[in-house]
């Protein structure tokens, strides 16, 4: 869950604000309609107010969005903007939208539930011949040398810290991915598509793709940058790329490799990148094979291996096994039956208390747990 200060860094970004400003000016017309998915504090809600929208529907479950409220007055625009503190996945709305401008991306665009997200906004939210905004991604790698990364990400757990071996963690360690901010002087290839997304056909939530970069000079690479430009809408967009702007938010993903790799003019890395959804976030996975000088290194990582798993949480996700209930779990029960057999939440607290008074201290104790499920679950 982002933080005032992380919408602010969104809105800081000016490539990224003015691109989606020129986007609304050039498809918002005095009689549109527009869904801000995923709203934030409204930032996109009150462009498109300027750009001319008759209605527009800010969808938002943070908290966030109550900040536009009172930015749509101070603005003069209160009568067009209705706020829904919600997910657009709990949403309808009285009229479909014609234009839907969302950004649910983390440093890239798979993420959490975007792309599922954007698929039944499109069916359920969006009028015919409506469009999204982004209209399409690109997803682009590059060869990358980055000693610092490289050192950072790796360097504490080969440091020895009182003359203690803490190198059994470096297995997992090398399957991270970590967001990183490079300079175009640490490509050494040009980069190579790998993907593309084209929102309005969008219906896969998984991402596969490959591709082969040429080393254009001699230098020591540390594994793969990878990156997305953006289409809003036609010609209107922007990149991510190493330097393409101040005050970029996303930056780059580095899919690092586990050793540094000693690389020559004309050496080639040929890849295969995949971004699986599981639940609700990504598996990413990445082979790289390269070869250069007589010599050819293979790896095979997966961010499924970036920290040790529980063998008991393994089992328990089989199709086949019958967990049990915890003592969470039953808690958790009792409360959402409250929910349903119409309890004020004081007298679901209460009752938890005097089930369970070992588990909880207080009765504002027991309070504090059915807030986070009436949160998480009520409405
Ligand atoms: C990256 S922020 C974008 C904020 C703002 N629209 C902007 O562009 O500056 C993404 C926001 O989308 C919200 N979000 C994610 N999935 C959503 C969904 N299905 N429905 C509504 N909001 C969603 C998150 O809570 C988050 O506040």
């Amino acid at each position: 869950m982002y933080r005032l200060a992380g919408f602010g860094k969104m809105i800081a970004d000016r490539g990224r604000l003015d691109a989606h400003a020129a986007a609304l000016r050039r498809l918002v017309t005095p009689s549109s309609v527009v869904l801000d998915l995923g709203a934030g504090t409204g930032i996109m809600s009150l462009l498109a107010c300027q750009a001319g929208a008759r209605r527009v529907y800010a969808v938002e479950p943070s908290g966030a969005v109550q900040i536009l409220a009172e930015a749509a007055a101070a603005n003069g625009y209160a009568d067009r903007v209705v706020v829904l503190e919600r997910r657009s996945t709990d949403t309808t709305l009285p009229e479909l939208a014609d234009v839907i401008v969302s950004d649910l991306r983390g440093v890239l665009p798979p993420n959490d539930t975007h792309f599922s997200d954007i698929i039944d906004a499109r069916a359920r939210l969006l009028a015919p011949g409506g469009r999204l905004v982004p209209a399409r991604d690109t997803l682009w790698a590059a060869v990358v040398s980055t000693p610092e990364a490289f050192d950072e990400r790796r360097a504490v757990w080969q440091s020895r810290p009182h003359g203690l071996d803490l190198s059994s963690a470096q297995r997992f360690v090398d399957n991270g991915i970590q967001k990183h901010d490079a300079r175009p002087e640490h490509l050494v290839s040009a980069p190579v598509q790998w993907a593309s997304l084209d929102y309005p056909t969008l219906a896969d939530t998984a991402l596969r793709g490959a591709g082969a970069c040429e080393i254009a000079r001699a230098g020591t690479a540390h594994g793969l940058l990878v990156w997305f430009d953006t289409a809003l809408v036609d010609d209107i967009g922007y990149s991510n790329a190493p330097g393409a702007r101040e005050g970029m938010i996303y930056g780059q993903m580095l899919f690092g490799w586990p050793a540094p790799i000693a690389l020559e003019a004309g050496d080639r890395v040929a890849f295969e990148l995949r971004a699986d959804p599981v639940g609700s976030d990504y598996v990413w996975t990445w082979t790289s094979e390269i070869e250069g000088q007589g010599r050819v290194s293979r790896f095979r990582q997966t961010t499924f291996e970036d920290f040790p798993r529980s063998a008991a949480s393994l089992r328990r996700r089989l199709p086949g096994a019958a967990p049990a209930l915890s003592a969470a779990g039953a808690e958790a029960l009792e409360v959402l039956e409250g929910m349903r057999a119409g309890r004020t939440t004081g007298e679901i607290a209460a009752r938890l208390f005097a089930a369970h008074p070992q588990r909880f201290r207080t009765v504002d104790e027991a309070h504090g747990r059915v807030a986070e499920l009436v949160d998480r679950f009520g409405e």
